[in-house]
C-alpha cells in the first residue's frame, strides 16, 4: 500500500489529489509534528512532504526505510534535508522553486519600504494611542526613489527583486558567484560587483541566497561595518545568512540605519534585543504566505509526489542523479 505522510496540512485541492494516490497521515496545520511522531509516521512511507521546520536527516530516512521514494518539500529553500543522505538511499528530494517568486520579492519590497518610511513605527505610535501632530520633521524617513538596491544572490527571487527596481527608480548592483548574462544584466538594469562593493556602496542590502555553509553568517559583524550608516539591510532568505547577534549590535550602535527582516537565525526565537530596536520591521516568515502562492505550492509539492508514484520524474527534482 502506498503510504503518504503530509507533516502540515496545506492549503487547495493537492491532499485531495494525494489521498486518491495513497493513504494519507497529515499533521497539524499549525504546528510541527513532534518528532517521535514524526518519525512513527514515516515508517514504511512511500513519500514524505515534508517543510522547512522539519528536520529530515539519516535518522528520518532510516525510520522511512527502503520503500522511501520521494521527500517534497514545501519550499523553495531544502537546507532542512539532508540531500546528500537521500541521494544515497536513491530517495529522491523536490521543492517548490518558481510558484513562489513573485510573491517573495513583493514581500522584499514591503519590508523595503516599511522601514525606509518607517511604517511600522509610525503604525505602533497611532495604535499606542499617542499624541501626534504633522511637523516638517516628524518621523522622517529615506527616500527609496534614486537611491541603490545592493542585491547578493540573483537568482530567480533576486531578479524578480531586480525588476521592481526601475519603477522605484533605484540603480541595481548584484553580487553572485558569477556574473550573469549580459542580457539580463541590460535587462535588468543590473551591475555585478565584488560583496564588498556591494555592501560599501548599496542604500539597501537585500539578501536572496539559499542557506549552506558557504553562505552561513555571509553576513557578519565586518560586512555590517562595509555597509554606509544610512543603509538598511532587508532580509527574506534564511536567517542564518546574518550573523544576528552582529546585527542587533550594529543596528543599536548605528552601525547602519535599519532592517527588514522576514527570517531568523534561530527561528522562531529572536536575538535578544531585535524586538525592542526601533529601527526594525520584524514580519514572521511571510514571504510565501499568500493563499493563491501557498496554494500553488501545495499543488506543485503534490504533483512532485504524484509524478514519482507513477514512475516519471518529478517537476523539481533536487537531486537528478537519483534519476539516472
Ligand atoms: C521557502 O519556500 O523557502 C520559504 O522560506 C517558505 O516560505
Amino acid at each position: 500500500m502506498t503510504r503518504i505522510v503530509v507533516t502540515r496540512r496545506l492549503p487547495g485541492p493537492a491532499l485531495r489529489a494525494l489521498s486518491e494516490a495513497g493513504a494519507v497521515t497529515i499533521g497539524a496545520e499549525e504546528q510541527d509534528m513532534p518528532r517521535a511522531e514524526l518519525l512513527a509516521a514515516a515508517r514504511g512511507a512511500t513519500a514524505l512532504v515534508t517543510t522547512l521546520t522539519d528536520m529530515v536527516d539519516a535518522e528520518l530516512l532510516d525510520a522511512a526505510g527502503p520503500v522511501l521514494r520521494v521527500v517534497s518539500n514545501y519550499a523553495v529553500g531544502y537546507n532542512n534535508i539532508a540531500v546528500d543522505e537521500a541521494t544515497r538511499r536513491g530517495v529522491a528530494v523536490t521543492n517548490t522553486p518558481d510558484v513562489l517568486t513573485e510573491a517573495t520579492a513583493e514581500f522584499t519590497w514591503a519590508l523595503l519600504l516599511a522601514v525606509c518610511r518607517r511604517l511600522a513605527e509610525g503604525d505602533a505610535l497611532l495604535r499606542r494611542g499617542e499624541t501626534w501632530a504633522w511637523a516638517p520633521e516628524f518621523m522622517l524617513g529615506t527616500d527609496v526613489y534614486g537611491k541603490t538596491l545592493g542585491l547578493v544572490g540573483l537568482g530567480r527571487i533576486g531578479q524578480a527583486v531586480a525588476r521592481r527596481a526601475r519603477p522605484f527608480g533605484m540603480s541595481v548592483l548584484y553580487h553572485g558567484r558569477h556574473a550573469a548574462d549580459s542580457t539580463l544584466e541590460t535587462e535588468l538594469g543590473a551591475r555585478h560587483v565584488t560583496l564588498d562593493a556591494l555592501l560599501s556602496q548599496a542604500d539597501v542590502v537585500s539578501l536572496h541566497v539559499p542557506y549552506s555553509d558557504r553562505t552561513r553568517h555571509l553576513i557578519g559583524a565586518r560586512e555590517l561595518g562595509l555597509m554606509k550608516r544610512t543603509a538598511y539591510l532587508i532580509n527574506t532568505s534564511r536567517g542564518a545568512v546574518v550573523d544576528e547577534v552582529a546585527l542587533v549590535r550594529a543596528l543599536r550602535s548605528g552601525t547602519i540605519a535599519g532592517a527588514g527582516l522576514d527570517v531568523y537565525e534561530r527561528e522562531p526565537e529572536l536575538s535578544a534585543g531585535l524586538n525592542t530596536l526601533p529601527n526594525t520591521v520584524l514580519a514572521p516568515h511571510l514571504g510565501s504566505a499568500t493563499l493563491e502562492t501557498r496554494t500553488r505550492m501545495a499543488t506543485l509539492a503534490a504533483d512532485n509526489v504524484l509524478a514519482v508514484l507513477r514512475g516519471e520524474q518529478p517537476p523539481s527534482l533536487i537531486n537528478p542523479e537519483v534519476w539516472r
